[in-house]
């Protein structure tokens, strides 16, 4: 029998942390749009250095394998390209697993795929030091699950492989909500964080305080026509506690917005705050600082003129 080998495309912070602990337990192709050193470190919280050697291909000559798995590990906009460039190598019924932020690119794909989609939200943290250095900056948790309710022994199997290979993860049967509490937290913390250059901690401050409450006002009221609870339940209240609660344990990062915007890249904006404005909008919900936050972020993309890449 063929070696089960995991393709994970998209070789950023998160692509290669995931390379780098899956090749513990599974063959790993990791895939990108230019080559990679084939030695990588992984640095570990615990500060533990672990230099591997990976297999590593372009999107534009795959390997002839078949892969017994694809993860999409691109940012959220990448992630339609990457698919598109990899749908003409990949026989029907491969699965697929999206690990990307947001609730834009999920639905598209599970629907356009020929084959089961799972959807991967994680805590993990990670970043990478050039072209052959990633940090794994501090364990969390992935829940897993098909949008359509469906490959639940799938997403088991594929939960022990990663809690196997040091990212612990559970298989969920409602991962939509479990995508939509993330994206509540990155709507609430990322386009502020990116607008002032600041770090999470700093939200905690005037003026910025109130500018957050606002955000998650009008998330959590949209959340709430969505049918989307907060874990533990309780309105907003529930919202606020989980929103404040990400802003401590991670006051000392620069959130992923920002650095997208230090660096001249894109940002996520329309896979975390254009569904929350599509959601507002069919309950007839009035959210003007997403809104306006939505109209900044689009304006910086379109200074930029940088197409979105594959990966
Ligand atoms: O986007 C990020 O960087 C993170 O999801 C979060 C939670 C905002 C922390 O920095």
């Amino acid at each position: 029998m063929p070696p089960a080998t995991h393709w994970i495309v998209g070789p950023g912070a998160m692509g290669r942390l995931i390379a780098l602990r899956l090749a513990d337990q599974v063959p790993v192709t990791l895939i990108g749009r230019r080559r990679l050193p084939a030695r990588q470190t992984l640095v570990t919280p615990e500060g533990d250095t672990r230099i591997a050697p990976l297999a590593l291909e372009r999107i534009d000559a795959l390997p002839a394998d078949i892969p017994t798995m694809v993860h999409l590990t691109t940012k959220a906009h990448g992630s339609e390209a990457a698919h598109a460039a990899l749908a003409a190598a990949l026989p029907d019924g491969v699965p697929l697993v999206l690990w990307q932020n947001g609730f834009a690119c999920q639905p598209r794909l599970t629907e356009q795929h020929r084959g089961p989609v799972l959807c991967a939200s994680t805590t993990e943290g990670a970043h990478v030091q050039g072209d052959d250095r990633v940090t794994h900056a501090g364990h969390g948790q992935t829940f897993l699950g098909a949008l359509d309710g469906r490959h639940a022994r799938l997403a088991s199997s594929l939960a022990q492989t990663l809690s196997a290979a040091g990212l612990p993860a559970e298989a969920v049967d409602n991962i939509h909500v479990r995508l939509w509490r993330k994206l509540a937290v990155n709507a609430a913390i990322n386009p502020l964080v990116a607008q002032f250059a600041i770090r999470n901690g700093q939200l905690r401050d005037r003026p910025f305080r109130p500018m957050v409450e606002r955000l998650i006002a009008e998330v959590a009221a949209t959340l709430t026509a969505e049918g989307i609870t907060p874990p533990g339940g309780g309105g907003l209240e529930g919202w606020r506690k989980l929103v404040w609660q990400v802003v401590e344990a991670t006051a000392t990062n620069r959130a992923s917005m920002l650095q997208d915007v230090q660096a001249g890249r894109l940002t996520e904006h329309e896979a975390i705050l254009a569904p929350l404005l599509a959601a507002a909008s069919r309950h007839r919900l009035s959210v003007p600082c997403l809104a306006w936050h939505l109209h900044d972020l689009r304006r910086r993309a379109a200074a930029l003129a940088e197409p979105p890449a594959a990966c």
